[in-house]
């Protein structure tokens, strides 16, 4: 069956949104530089975006972490499958997600990422869904607050599709 795409929020609205976030991270972190950490694979496309529009000097890492559970819904246990490259002590950190849903990914994450010495973390993420939120995460800085609906795009997949559409969609069955 081909699922038909809605559009929640276009391209441009995307990416205007994304330059004006830029601007105030040049803001936040005039004269340092910027310890980037995306999660894979999902923040991917909106690090790149936000990152080529920054001044600020930024480094780059990864890491994955997959919550048991397919489809839309997780179980809430947080794995890690693949850690940092490289040490974050005395770094100024930013996490980069997609979403924030249930906020286990996050909270797991900033937890974790807290305990290795960074000389700041904070939380960054292209979209938020509060209507679903089990643990409190704090935001930094927020791209789009939307409803509870299962979103694709812009790095956001299902079962690992529409990752590349350059917009924020829903499925229309
Ligand atoms: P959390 O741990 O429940 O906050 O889940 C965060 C992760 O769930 C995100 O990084 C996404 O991978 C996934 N996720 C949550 N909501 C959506 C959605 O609407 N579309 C696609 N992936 C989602
Ligand atoms: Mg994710």
């Amino acid at each position: 069956m081909k699922e038909k795409i809605g559009v929640l929020i276009s391209e441009d609205k995307v990416n205007a949104r994304i330059a004006e976030m830029a601007q105030a991270l040049d803001k936040e972190y005039e004269g340092k530089t910027v310890h980037m950490i995306g999660i894979l694979k999902g923040s991917v496309f909106f690090m790149c975006e936000l990152t080529r529009r920054m001044k600020t000097p930024v480094t780059l890492d990864f890491m994955s972490v997959s919550s048991y559970g397919n489809g839309t819904s997780s179980s809430g246990i947080v794995k890690l499958s693949k850690d940092l490259d490289e040490s974050i002590e005395g770094k100024d950190v930013i996490i980069v997600e997609d979403i924030l849903d249930s906020g286990r990914t996050l909270s797991y994450l900033v937890e974790m990422l807290g305990s290795r010495k960074p000389a700041s973390i904070k939380v960054i993420t292209l979209l938020d869904k509060p209507e679903r939120r089990v643990i409190p995460v704090d935001l930094y800085m927020t791209g789009f607050t939307i409803p509870d609906r299962f979103v694709v795009g812009y790095g956001l997949d299902c079962a690992q599709k529409y990752r590349n559409l350059p917009y924020i969609g829903v499925i229309e069955q």
